[in-house]
């Protein structure tokens, strides 16, 4: 059975990058975009988890947790909170209110993953509806990638290092190949940000070997599927859903 997730965040991009790692976990979101209706939402929905920003446009996260923790039902929901409170002392103050959790922001999305996961068992990424972008050969590149992220996730899990090794070979292969080849395709439909998304490509690249270059020196630790993931996923895949609106748009005018 999917989880359900309801997320309260008045911030529009904060909420689809929460929607999208979470959709690709295999949860079912909710979304309350002002934080009043949170009670509501909680009580129709019944979620497994309960993310929530803290400084709302008409209500406090703070009130809110009261509100919740005081219920007789609604108190056994976890909480965890996302904010840009991120001062020392901030966390304590935040968990003494009834969090169960706290991921500050700018969220880093292995650590957001890993808070997550200590509340909520998440199923194996796949690519959620907002992560297809419509292009045939793009998304059959972004399935494959998805497999291989997939494999990787069993082998680490059993502890066959070898075997991790050899698919990360396989994946370093995959995503350099999968960029040239969507890069043919933006530039062949006249994709008008392949600059910056060539760039975005270079840094995803940058990224991604730092990463595997640090395996050498301390192997997979025990945040490296997050990170893997947060790569793959959020700076790739999820970074080509302005390419989605652009094939969008191009076949509106059509
Ligand atoms: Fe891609
Ligand atoms: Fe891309």
């Amino acid at each position: 059975m999917s989880k359900v997730v309801l997320i309260v965040e008045d911030h529009k991009p904060s909420m689809l990058l929460f929607r999208d790692l979470l959709q690709a976990h295999g949860c079912i979101t909710v979304h309350s975009t002002d934080g009043i209706d949170t009670i509501k939402l909680a009580r129709e929905h019944n979620p497994d988890l309960i993310l929530m920003d803290i400084k709302l446009p008409k209500i406090s996260g703070f009130d809110i947790i009261h509100l919740l923790k005081g219920d007789a039902v609604l108190k056994n929901i976890p909480v965890v909170a996302v904010t840009a409170l991120a001062m020392r002392g901030d966390k304590k103050l935040i968990l003494d209110e009834g969090f169960e959790g706290y991921v500050p922001k700018p969220i880093s999305v292995p650590f957001f993953l890993s808070e997550i996961q200590r509340t909520l068992p998440m199923g194996p990424f796949r690519l959620s509806k907002s992560l297809i972008t419509g292009h045939p050969k793009v998304d059959a590149e972004h399935e494959q990638l998805r497999k291989l992220l997939n494999e990787f996730i069993l082998l680490h899990d059993s502890g066959d290092y070898i075997g991790c090794a050899e698919k990360i070979r396989v994946i370093t292969k995959t995503v350099k190949n999968h960029f040239a080849s969507e890069e043919r395709v933006m530039e062949g439909v006249g994709y008008l940000n392949l600059a910056s998304h060539k760039a975005e490509h270079q840094s995803t690249i940058v990224k991604y070997e730092a990463l595997i270059a640090d395996t050498e020196e301390v192997g997979y630790g025990p945040d490296f599927v997050n990170e893997l993931t947060a790569v793959l996923v959020n700076d790739m895949i999820r970074a080509d859903i302005d390419f989605k609106e652009f094939l969008e748009t191009q076949t509106a005018l059509a």
